[in-house]
């Protein structure tokens, strides 16, 4: 009798402690969809949200507009289908890992993260995100079937980084200015990656694209590197400087094993703080950079093409590297040679082997004006070990002396 009548009171109670602190518990694990209808009553939830391993089959978190912390879904490997039509913002980090059979995703209200997360989603192949997310710190998406990033369209992102989406034939966002790390790299063979909008940016990486539009970029305070792209044409119309105006030798410009690249344009750039690098970009006969006038690191083109247009040289503070199969005319930059450029200086016209810097250089024939052993050519143009790493790492090339 007497626990009879306790027990309803228990019971309500616990409801309510549910209740009052449901909406404000540091993590609300979610399952089942009974689980998320629990939530449905919070506006704000303040903690974060997790799916475990065990979350399964179709969940649809409604109610909440705002969480507070993260939104993490890992390991739920037959998790299916995840929606909400409420949420509109989360704070934390949004990380879908390793959800091997989730086929839907679905956001409606969605415009705001911390930062995007997203890994291993081998069967995703859209976003259903009609309000589109505009806003996020750092973007990481990799390993996913997805074809195309429609329902993202950031107006501000610090990092972005795209890659091994296999599917992926299309990318494009509005951003005008990307503060830190922009890498896209190994996804679908013909993805098309236009930045109508991008002014300004960091790092810049682009690998594996068929096509790449940039047609608004002025300043680019780090790095840019073009590797092992399918692009036939390329064309940075108002691309002034590159690299860091407060740290010397920050910002390199590299050109690299872009196979099917015959026409580029960059008639607007006129300083690189870094090195300067176009190397195996096997159909490149024409380069035409009239207005470079300054590189602060080294200059090391190899490749097929005829004399290139570096007409507003004036500083060149690394070495001077290069080497065509075709006739090039090195008396030109003979004359550089000691003023302009003040590093190791190498011209090889005609030659069977055209090197670049990496690989040191060994011949001295035709108008090389000082002899340089491949040692220390290899040495001079700062090519070492730690650079090599460092620039498979970051994309880039460091060339100082
Ligand atoms: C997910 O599963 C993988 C492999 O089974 C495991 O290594 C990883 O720690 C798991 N992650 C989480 C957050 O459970
Ligand atoms: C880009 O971001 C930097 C650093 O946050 C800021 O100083 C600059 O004003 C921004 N530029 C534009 C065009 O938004
Ligand atoms: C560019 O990347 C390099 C290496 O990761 C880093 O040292 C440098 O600070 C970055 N520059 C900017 C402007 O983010
Ligand atoms: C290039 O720069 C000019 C001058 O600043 C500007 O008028 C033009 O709109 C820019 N082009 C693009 C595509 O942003
Ligand atoms: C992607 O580009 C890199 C060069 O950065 C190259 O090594 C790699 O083979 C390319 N991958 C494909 C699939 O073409
Ligand atoms: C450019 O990069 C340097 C260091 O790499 C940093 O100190 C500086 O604040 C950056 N400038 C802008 C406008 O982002
Ligand atoms: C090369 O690119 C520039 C700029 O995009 C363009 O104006 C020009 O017509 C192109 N030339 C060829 C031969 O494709
Ligand atoms: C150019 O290609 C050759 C041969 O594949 C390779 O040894 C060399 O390292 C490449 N150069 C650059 C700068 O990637
Ligand atoms: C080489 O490029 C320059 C500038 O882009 C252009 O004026 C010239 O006509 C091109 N020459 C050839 C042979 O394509
Ligand atoms: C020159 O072109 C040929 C034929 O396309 C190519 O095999 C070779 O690798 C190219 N050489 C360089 C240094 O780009």
């Amino acid at each position: 009798m007497f626990a009879q009548l306790l027990l309803p009171a228990f019971a309500v109670l616990s409801i309510a402690t549910a209740q009052s602190t449901g909406c404000s518990q540091a993590t609300a694990t979610i399952n089942s969809q009974a689980d998320a209808t629990a939530l449905a009553s919070c506006t704000t939830f303040a903690g974060s949200i997790l799916l475990p391993s065990t979350a399964a089959g179709v969940i649809s978190i409604d109610g909440p507009q705002q969480i507070g912390g993260d939104f993490i879904v890992d390991n739920a490997t037959t998790l299916t289908s995840l929606s909400s039509s409420s949420i509109a913002s989360i704070s934390g980090i949004f990380h879908l890992d390793s959800l091997t059979v989730l086929s839907t995703l679905s956001f409606t209200d969605l415009t705001e993260v911390g930062s995007i997360e997203w890994s291993a989603l081998p069967v995703l192949q859209q976003l259903t995100f009609p309000s589109f997310i505009k806003k996020a710190k750092d973007v990481l998406i990799t390993n996913t079937f997805l074809s195309s990033l429609d329902g993202i369209n950031l107006d501000t992102v610090e990092t972005l980084n795209i890659n091994n989406n296999g599917r992926l034939t299309s990318f494009s966002t509005q951003v005008a200015n990307i503060t830190g790390l922009l890498n896209i790299e190994a996804n679908g063979k013909s993805l098309d990656v236009e930045f109508p909008n991008l002014e300004t940016a960091a790092n810049m990486t682009f690998r594996n694209c068929s096509s790449i539009s940039i047609p608004s970029l002025k300043t680019v305070n780090g790095s840019l590197g073009f590797y092992g792209n399918y692009i036939t044409s390329l064309a940075a119309p108002n691309l002034t400087t590159l690299g860091s105006t407060t740290e010397a030798n920050t910002g390199s410009f590299a050109l690299v094993a872009n196979g099917m690249l015959t026409n580029i344009s960059f008639p607007q750039l006129s300083s690189i703080a870094g090195a300067f690098q176009i190397a195996n970009n096997t159909g490149l006969y024409n380069i035409s950079f009239p207005d470079v006038s300054q590189v602060g690191g080294a200059i090391d083109f190899a490749g097929n093409f005829s004399t290139p247009d570096l007409t507003g040289l004036k500083v060149v503070s690394g070495g001077f590297n290069m080497q065509s199969t075709s006739v090039i005319d090195c008396d030109s930059f003979d004359k550089l040679n000691g003023n302009v450029i003040q590093g190791v200086y190498d011209c090889v016209s005609a030659t069977a082997d055209a090197k670049s810097g990496l690989s040191g250089s060994s011949t001295t024939s035709g108008s090389s004006a000082k002899a340089t052993t491949s040692k220390a050519a290899a040495v001079s143009f700062g090519i070492n070990e730690a650079v090599a790493g460092f620039s498979v790492f970051g994309g880039l090339l460091q060339m100082i002396l």
